[in-house]
């Protein structure tokens, strides 16, 4: 039986067995945004079961907009890589040194290593003119296809597929190298594979001292935009752990 936040029992009839409960969490804490692949290929049972696990996540009126474009050819993924290196030399501009040299020196893409690349596209169109539930919020078809990359990259780190997104792109010109059409969303640009070191413990980004995690506890506010303490929250806010941070 679980607790909610006052310490009432709560029903748990719906809760996972506990090693399912330990999976989902290790899929959770152990998924890696990946840059380093091994060209070994991802057999099509494990690929086709991780696009699976994408194309069941939530979708606005369940209008699954999502497509996932397979990208394999050696020379489309060199026009993409081209593209990607010219935007990642544009962007240093933006950081002052020494921040500019280290941006520069960090790998952020797996374009060519990775035997596969995909593009997770979102297409406003799907379900007709009349989607329900987006008529206030037109984002929610983007929000909807970013659950469906979610869910992909999660099944993948429990195959042991690593996926990193590479979005240091232009999306007019990724959609002339892919031939999307106008009205379609590039929404993420993935590279799959198998990890050449394995999945790091922390983000690259971190462990390379770039950014930290923030405290978890400093995120969570009560009742009101930036409360940070509520006497009926007063039990809640002392659980939020340090290994949920
Ligand atoms: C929308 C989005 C775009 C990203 N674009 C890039 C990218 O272009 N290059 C890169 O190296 N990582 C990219 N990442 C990965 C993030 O850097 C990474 O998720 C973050 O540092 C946390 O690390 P983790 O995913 O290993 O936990 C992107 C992630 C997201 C969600």
């Amino acid at each position: 039986m679980s607790t909610d936040h006052t310490g009432k029992a709560t029903p748990s009839g719906g809760e996972l067995p506990p090693e399912e409960k330990r999976g989902t969490y290790a899929a959770i804490f152990g998924r890696r945004d990946v840059r380093a692949f091994h060209s070994d290929r991802i057999p099509d049972d494990v690929l086709a079961r991780v696009l699976t696990a994408a194309h069941h996540a939530p979708s606005v009126g369940f209008m699954q907009p999502w497509d996932f474009l397979l990208v394999g050819s050696r020379s489309t993924r060199e026009r993409v890589k081209e593209l990607s290196d010219r935007e990642r030399r544009a962007a240093a501009v933006f950081f002052d040194e020494p921040r500019r040299d280290k941006y520069l020196s960090m790998k952020l893409e797996g374009i060519l290593d990775a035997p596969l690349n995909l593009c997770v596209t979102c297409d406003p169109t799907r379900g007709g003119p009349q989607v329900l539930g987006r008529n206030s919020i037109p984002e929610t078809d983007v929000y909807s296809t970013c659950l469906a990359v979610q869910n992909l990259w999660l099944a993948a780190r429990a195959e042991g597929v690593g996926v990193g997104w590479v979005s240091i792109l232009r999306n007019a010109e990724l959609r002339d190298i892919l031939g999307i059409p106008p009205h379609v969303i590039p929404v993420a640009y993935l590279c799959l594979g198998y990890p050449e070191e394995g999945f790091s413990g922390r983000p690259l980004l971190e462990s390379s001292g770039w950014r930290k995690r923030l405290p978890l506890a400093s995120l969570v506010s009560y009742e009101e935009w930036g409360a940070q303490s509520h006497n009926g929250w007063a039990g809640f806010s002392t659980t939020l752990a340090p290994q949920t941070n």
